[in-house]
């Protein structure tokens, strides 16, 4: 079968099509052939060796996220039937639960072979069943992106009606935090370096936003919209510029979901106002299986639809990931299978 794989060392240079052999589902497995892909800021990283510390085995398949059509089940699957059109969950190991080390480290695309191959065989306990509304690419989108936003609104927050609620930029994370807050009722703002980008954040349902480009001081100037009273979550996706600003508009008692560092990972940050203004700092790695399949019945429930920026064929991985570096997108870029 046709794969990308990262050869036999680190760094762009390394990451080539290649082919393996088909892998056979065994006992509790489940063989899908993928339809489509899509890409998240961290497959940028991986073949660099991630956030630094990263230590998965080469060759390695990238890429967190897809669909795939079961073709094929080992013995004694039950959860899933052939026919049947599944997501990976990014965390194999993540059930349910509070996260540990056990759970949360066993991810796609690195250190487990990711979505970036024709065939792909899982633990059938590692998949989720799509609703039929969704088209392939929209359901290539959901595991890792929008899985960690709503961890972030509802799995950890339950977010309520009139909550206001900040998100940063307009990519992936981005507008699935735009499209759940609205779910639940909240008035959210989003901030953007494009104009452009903050007209469709708003046609999709953002309530105010912020060019951070032309008012560099978005913390200050948000206190008109939130009536100088702060935001009550903040879903923190820029790290180190970001942060900074963060903490001067969140409300005393209001929660900051850490989840992105696409500013930098390194932030000289005003801690007193963590504890002045009783913030929590909720860390968030993506989130578990229970929570992808109540979101995808929320989804349902509500049609939401992903948006999909751009869609690139197999062979052409590295000009998708040329793209989703140049920041141009608007929500996600996908991959044709
Ligand atoms: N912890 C987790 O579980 C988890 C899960 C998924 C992603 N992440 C992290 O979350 C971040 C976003 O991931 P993604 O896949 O959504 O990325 P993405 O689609 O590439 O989006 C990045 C967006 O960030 C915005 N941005 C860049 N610099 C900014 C700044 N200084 N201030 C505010 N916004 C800025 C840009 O929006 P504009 O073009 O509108 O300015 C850009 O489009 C990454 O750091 C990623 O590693 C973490």
């Amino acid at each position: 079968m046709r794969v990308f794989q990262i050869q036999d060392d680190w760094g762009m240079d390394h990451l080539q099509l290649a082919t393996r052999p088909e892998p056979a589902p065994g006992p509790g497995q489940v063989l899908m052939r993928m339809r489509a892909a899509a890409l998240n800021y961290r497959d940028l990283l991986v073949p660099n060796r991630g956030y630094g510390s990263f230590t998965g085995n080469l060759p390695l398949i990238p890429l967190s996220d897809g669909v795939g059509e079961v073709v094929e089940v080992g013995a004694g699957v039950t959860r899933v039937k052939v026919g049947d059109r599944v997501c990976p969950c990014f965390q194999q190991g993540w059930i349910a639960g509070e996260a540990d080390l056990e759970r949360i480290t066993r991810t796609m695309g690195g250190p487990v072979d990711g979505t970036m191959a024709d065939l792909v065989c899982l633990p059938e306990y590692g998949v989720v069943k799509v609703p039929a509304y969704l088209s392939d690419l929209e359901a290539a989108t959901l595991p890792c992106a929008a899985l960690t936003a709503w961890s972030a609104l509802v799995t950890e927050e339950r977010l309520g009606p009139g909550a206001r609620v900040l998100v940063q930029g307009t990519g992936g994370v981005a507008i699935f935090a735009v499209q759940i807050a609205r779910l639940f009722g909240a008035h959210v703002t989003v901030i953007s370096s494009s104009d452009e980008k903050i007209a469709r954040a708003k046609a999709l349902g953002a309530d105010a936003a912020i060019n951070y480009r032309t008012t560099p001081e978005w913390a200050k100037a948000s206190r008109a919209i939130t009536g100088g009273r702060g935001f009550d979550h903040i879903v923190e996706l820029g790290g180190e510029q970001t942060l900074p600003q963060s903490l001067r508009c969140i409300r005393p008692g209001g929660t900051l979901s850490m989840i992105g560092v696409v500013s930098g990972g390194t932030a000289t940050v005003p801690l007193g106002l963590v504890v002045t203004r009783h913030v929590r700092l909720q860390g968030i790695t993506v989130g578990h299986r229970d929570g992808f399949e109540a979101m995808l019945r929320a989804f349902e429930q509500h049609q939401v639809r992903p948006v999909i920026d751009r869609t690139f064929a197999f062979a052409e991985l590295k000009e998708a990931m040329a793209y989703l570096k140049s920041g141009a997108h608007f929500g996600k870029v996908c991959i044709r299978h």
